[in-house]
Parts: C-alpha cells; sequence; structure tokens
C-alpha cells in the first residue's frame, strides 16, 4: 500500500485551490490534516467546505504537530523564505508558492539549506502540469522536434483595482515585483522547461494599467543558450485572458492551449515538418498516461518522488532559474542594456532587485 502523506496548508487564498485540485484529488495519497490562516473568517470558511477540523493561526503550533508530513506554504511572498527554512528545520517535507523567495542570494541559502535537511522542498509551478505542456517536453527530449529557432510567450491577463484591495498586492516591498513575477513567472518558467537555460535579456517594464508601485507591462527578447530567440510580453490590462506559447522547431512547431490559467492543457496544437515526423511523434507519445493537470498533477508527481526518493519533479534549481530571469529582466529594464546570465553573488543585484535596495 502507498504511504499517505499528511500535510497542513498555510494560507487560505490559493491554498484552497491546492486542497481542492492537489489533495482532495489524490485522498489515496494525502490528507490535509491541519490548516492555517491568520484571517479567522477565511480559515473557517475553507476549513468548513473541506470539513478539516484542526485550525490554527500559528504557523509555530503547526510545525509541533507531530503527525504533519508536508508543510504547504501559500501565504504572501515575503513571508516564504522564514517559513520554508523553519520548516525543513523541523524535518518536514515543504512545498511553497511562487516566488519561492525573493532574491538570488535568498534562493541560495535556501538551497543551502536544503542541502542538510531531511526533508523535500518543492517550489510550485503547476502550470507544466497538463497532457499539452508534458507531451511536447517528451517529443522535444527525444529529438524529434530539433533545432529550436524561436519562441513567443505571451501572458495577457487583466487585473482592475479590486484585486489591489490586498495590502501585500501592488508593493515592492511585499509582492516583490509585477506582472513579470506574480503572473508571467509561469509562462517564462514553462519556456525555459521547453527550450532551456537563457543566455541574455533585453527587456522594458512599465507600470500603466493599474495605479501600482511594480510594473503591469513587459517586453522581453531573449536569446536562448540553444541560440533559439524568444519574444516574450506581459499585461494585466487585457480584455480578455488568454496565455499562449508558439514555439517554432525545426521539425515541429507547438501551439499551447490559451487557457490563461492552464495553457499546459492537452491537446496542444503539435504541426509536424512531413509525414515521416508526424510517425516518429505517434509513436513516442504512443504509451501516453495523462498526467493530471495543474496542481493535481504536480502534487501526484511530488508524492511519486518522495516514495521512490527521488527528486522533486520541480526542484530549487528551477526556481532559481527562474528567479535569475526575474534578475535579469529588472536590470536590463533599469539599465536599458543586454544581461548576460548566469548571474551569481557579484552582480549588484544578486541580493535585491528592488528598486530601493
Ligand atoms: N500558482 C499560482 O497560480 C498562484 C496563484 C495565486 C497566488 N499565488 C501565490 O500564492 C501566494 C499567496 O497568494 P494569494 O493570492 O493566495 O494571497 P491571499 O492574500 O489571497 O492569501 C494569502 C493568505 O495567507 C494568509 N497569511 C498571511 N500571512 C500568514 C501567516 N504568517 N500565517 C498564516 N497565514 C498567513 C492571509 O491571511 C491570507 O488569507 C503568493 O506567493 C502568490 O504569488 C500563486
Amino acid at each position: 500500500m502507498t504511504k499517505r502523506f499528511n500535510v497542513a496548508v498555510i494560507g487560505c487564498g490559493i491554498g484552497r485551490s491546492h486542497i481542492k485540485e492537489g489533495y482532495r484529488t489524490h485522498p489515496d495519497l494525502f490528507e490535509v490534516r491541519a490548516l492555517c490562516d491568520l484571517d479567522p473568517a477565511r480559515l473557517a470558511a475553507v476549513a468548513d467546505e473541506f470539513g478539516i477540523k484542526r485550525r490554527t493561526a500559528s504557523f509555530t503550533e503547526v510545525l509541533a504537530m507531530d503527525d504533519v508530513d508536508i508543510v504547504d506554504i501559500c501565504t504572501p511572498p515575503a513571508t516564504h523564505k522564514g517559513m520554508i527554512l523553519d520548516a525543513l528545520a523541523s524535518g518536514r517535507h515543504v512545498i511553497c508558492e511562487k516566488p519561492l523567495v525573493g532574491s538570488l542570494k535568498e534562493i541560495d541559502e535556501i538551497i543551502d539549506a536544503e542541502t542538510r535537511a531531511r526533508g523535500r522542498l518543492m517550489p510550485i509551478f503547476q502550470y507544466r502540469y497538463g497532457d499539452g505542456a508534458m507531451q511536447a517536453k517528451r517529443i522535444i527530449a527525444a529529438g524529434i522536434a530539433g533545432k529550436a529557432y524561436v519562441g513567443t510567450a505571451e501572458t495577457l491577463w487583466k487585473r482592475t483595482a479590486d484585486y489591489y484591495d490586498n495590502p501585500w498586492r501592488g508593493r515592492w516591498k511585499s509582492e516583490l515585483g509585477g506582472v513579470l513575477m506574480t503572473h508571467a513567472i509561469h509562462m517564462h518558467d514553462l519556456v525555459t522547461f521547453l527550450l532551456g537555460p537563457v543566455d541574455r535579456v533585453f527587456a522594458r517594464t512599465a507600470t500603466r494599467v493599474n495605479a501600482i508601485e511594480v510594473e503591469d507591462c513587459v517586453s522581453l527578447s531573449l536569446a536562448m543558450a540553444s541560440g533559439a530567440f524568444v519574444s516574450a510580453t506581459a499585461t494585466l490590462g487585457s480584455q480578455d485572458e488568454i496565455s499562449r506559447l508558439r514555439l517554432a522547431f525545426e521539425n515541429v512547431t507547438f501551439e499551447s492551449a490559451h487557457e490563461a490559467y492552464s495553457p499546459g492543457d492537452g491537446p496542444w496544437t503539435i504541426l509536424p515538418a512531413n509525414e515521416a515526423v508526424a510517425a516518429e511523434i505517434a509513436a513516442c507519445l504512443a504509451d501516453w498516461t495523462p498526467v493530471g493537470r495543474r496542481f493535481e498533477g504536480q502534487m501526484a508527481a511530488f508524492h511519486a518522488a518522495l516514495v521512490a526518493g527521488a527528486p522533486p519533479p520541480v526542484t530549487t534549481a528551477d526556481a532559481r532559474r527562474s528567479l535569475e530571469l526575474v534578475t535579469a529582466v529588472y536590470h536590463s529594464a533599469d539599465t536599458k542594456a543586454d544581461v548576460l546570465l548566469p548571474i551569481g553573488a557579484g552582480h549588484e543585484k544578486y541580493a535585491s532587485w528592488l528598486p530601493d535596495a
């Protein structure tokens, strides 16, 4: 019989979706034992909805619960680092929402703590989880797609004043960034998941949609280490909401689903160069088993990794790569120049990309 892990979810915003999509869809793999939130009304509403008896406002109390195996952190970004370090130190496995932390220096501290920890740490990047994204990954990894030429990545969403009626949003200190960091981070993770590392970045950012501190429009030009070019745009001022990735390879062109919050869903448009490539793709996908979408897929993959003693399906190296791109984008926007990756401890934005750092 497979092991069932007991989970404590911290934060009842997106945490509610983790419970609904990620844990309740796998009652054989997970049980949500405890729920934690500072807001008593929200805590009661979500705990009642899912029949979770153990409720607390205290993260310290959660860490003292002997029967909790996994601490799932779904609180605002600026709280993540301390909670991750405390949860790892308590010997638990940890799941944490994006952005994992607020700088490359902080993620390097987390990676260092992870090497000494008993538990595993998995950052959330649930947009990878969908049959479309994972089939594209398999076709590319099998070498069928060939050379990557160009890609476009769009995060065209809408956010209005009511969304920013939440004290942590819209401010550098608490949100740590705008559309680049909070929203487009998913599509940019998909770009590197499918096309590999970024070599250099040129970026423009602006705040034009809402009356906030952080940016809400970005345009990026990426040169990938493979030689491919990617253009990425993101705004929170689009009238309809879509996320879209289109990738042109030597032998295959891929286009993602356009669902704003689940572009990884299948089927993707897969255009082979000829019948021989079509046959290779068919053979490559012949034994396809659905992966589960969004949190359903990512949490199941985490369970499988824990049981196998394998690295998590999304790693802190992935989170570092994502924050390295964020750092490069803000630096390019500031300096109006190309920024080369990788970014190490000697870089002026290594410790922080915040404007007043
Ligand atoms: N993966 C995704 O698609 C996705 C979507 C939305 C948000 N997020 C991320 O999830 C995180 C939370 O975002 P949200 O939209 O759910 O925010 P939110 O403000 O709606 O919810 C956060 C909750 O955390 C609680 N909280 C804050 N500090 C706490 C503490 N110290 N102890 C216990 N509870 C605490 C708040 O009371 C609040 O209910 C952010 O990092 C955000 O970027 C990810």
